[in-house]
């Protein structure tokens, strides 16, 4: 389990399938992912079968965080993608799966133990996305994190009958380490880390992070 401030990963069984079909088949959210046609639970679960026994898939389920009053309720699914183990890298992807849950800062946050994951567990030195230039409650999520803009792949994308521009963004471990509360030498102190020239956090993700719960 990868703990947030207000959501948790935990590892994708086959009984959440029917939720990520449900969230895939929204032609909301599927404007905005790479996958263009309906999906089935059959190819859902072929997917699944075969992501088992991938060496270069990481994939996870968001939940709330439970508390007393509220068990841990599914929001949406994310996971690192084409694992290349000697050049330490990898491409991320997210998706909240309903509006009513998007907004509310858990893609932020979970994107941030996604990538926690992928430096401190995985030992990754780069983690890349790629975002369409409209998608700006994306970008800025990401933006929030210390994703920086590399450059754009122009008209890359066929979808809804237009072309779209691809805007590829990524953070280096060297930087995710100065911003991150557990390259933090004791898990209580709050992260005024020395550890490199990168420029100090944004408040609003400093403040994340200092009242992240330590991972494992
Ligand atoms: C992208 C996604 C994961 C982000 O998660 P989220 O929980 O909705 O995002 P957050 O609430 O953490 O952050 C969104 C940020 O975008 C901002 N935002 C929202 N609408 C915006 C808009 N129209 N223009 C600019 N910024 C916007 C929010 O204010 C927030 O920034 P802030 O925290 O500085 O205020 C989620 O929206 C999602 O799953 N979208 C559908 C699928 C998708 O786009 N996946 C990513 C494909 S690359």
């Amino acid at each position: 389990m990868l703990i947030g401030r207000s959501t948790r990963l935990r590892a994708l069984e086959r009984a959440d399938l029917v939720n990520v079909v449900g969230w895939f088949n929204d032609p909301d959210v599927r404007a905005l992912i790479a996958r263009s046609s309906p999906l089935s639970l059959a190819e859902e679960e072929r997917w699944f079968e075969a992501q088992l026994k991938s060496t270069t898939e990481a994939v996870f389920l968001i939940e709330t965080l439970p508390t007393p009053r509220a068990p841990a309720r599914a929001l949406g699914v994310c996971g690192l993608n084409r694992i290349d183990w000697k050049n330490r890298s990898g491409v991320v992807g997210i998706v909240i799966g309903a509006a009513a849950d998007r907004g509310r800062g858990h893609g932020t946050d979970a994107m941030g133990c996604l990538v926690d994951h992928a430096v401190f567990d995985l030992g990754l030195h780069r983690v890349e996305l790629e975002v369409y230039a409209d998608n700006a409650p994306a970008r800025r999520s990401y933006a929030r994190l210390g994703f920086v803009e590399e450059g754009v792949r122009r008209q890359a994308t066929f979808k809804g009958g237009v072309f779209k521009d691809n805007v590829v963004m990524s953070v280096l471990a060297p930087e995710w380490r100065a911003r991150s509360p557990r390259s933090a030498p004791s898990s209580s102190s709050s992260s005024s880390s020395s550890s490199s020239s990168s420029p100090s956090p944004p408040p609003a993700v400093a403040a994340r992070a200092r009242s992240r719960r330590p991972r494992r």
